[in-house]
């Protein structure tokens, strides 16, 4: 369903990840490379894990998971699994799906685990009419088990950013530390895109945490969903979002 309000919308992933890189938040952006032979090759010699993703896509549909095993390689759909011995074999397996739509490779990250199930997290950031751009919410979203993407079309469930982070090990001085991190980052981002393209209103970043707990932009939404909020047993977040939401026209 279209929705109709006031803030820019950019669908190119590689538009926008080009657009951080040479700024101050470049060490946060994972390797990016349009989809090719070649650089196949180059990803898969620097990393052991890399994702294909559709370069206008979203809702985590059409994800694929490249890793390197002992011998060969495993690509991941979904929940469905395959191998092939070569890069060229898995190449023509990926070359498929890429004839309807435009790739991205990224280097994998091997995402943080809240009580054993991989997570990510959204930071939602609003330009309100007067004031600057502002992390209004940051939450979290628990990947099924057995899936290569955590979005809740894919059956994500969403989490708080507290009780995730602390289910996944860290301390309560760590949590505050990350959440300031990551709001400044949100709101670094917000800066970089307007100085790329006029009349953003609002960004949701998709963050992973590395098992060592360093954070790197997986995309950065600029039509965010946040509805599944509404179904939290504490609405606070939805509400915070829609007060900044509603002075640019977004009524849900
Ligand atoms: N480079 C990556 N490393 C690890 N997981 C990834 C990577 N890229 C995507 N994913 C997983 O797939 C999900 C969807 O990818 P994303 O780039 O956000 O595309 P979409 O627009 O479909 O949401 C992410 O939330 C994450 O769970
Ligand atoms: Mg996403």
């Amino acid at each position: 369903m279209a929705t109709y309000y006031r803030s820019s919308t950019i669908k190119s992933k590689w538009t926008k990840t080009k657009w951080l890189l040479g700024t101050d938040v470049q060490s946060y952006v994972p390797k990016t490379l349009p989809f090719s032979q070649e650089n196949l090759r180059t990803m898969l010699s620097q990393y052991s894990t890399v994702f294909f993703k559709p370069t206008t896509g979203s809702g985590g549909f059409n994800i694929v998971r490249i890793k390197k095993l002992g011998s060969g390689y495993q690509v991941q759909h979904n929940s469905v699994r395959n191998h092939y011995l070569t890069i060229d074999g898995v190449y023509r397996q990926l070359l498929k799906r890429s004839s309807q739509r435009d790739y991205l490779l990224q280097k994998g990250i091997r995402l943080a685990k809240a009580n054993g199930r991989p997570f990510d997290i959204r930071v939602m950031v609003q330009k309100p009419n007067d004031g600057p751009w502002t992390s209004t919410a940051l939450f979290t979203k628990v990947g099924r088990p057995g899936k290569v993407a955590t979005n809740y079309h894919q059956g994500g469930e969403i989490g708080f950013f507290q009780q995730t982070l602390s289910r996944a090990g860290y301390s309560s001085e760590r949590i505050e530390q990350k959440e300031n991190e990551l709001k400044r980052l949100g709101e670094a981002v917000g800066r970089i895109f307007d100085k790329r393209y006029s009349g953003f209103r609002e960004l949701g970043l998709d963050v992973a945490l590395d098992e060592s707990g360093k954070a790197w932009i997986l995309e950065v939404n600029t039509r965010p969903t946040f509805y599944p909020l509404r179904n939290m047993g504490d609405r606070s977040l939805h509400r915070k979002i829609m007060s900044y939401a509603r002075q640019y026209g977004r009524l849900r």
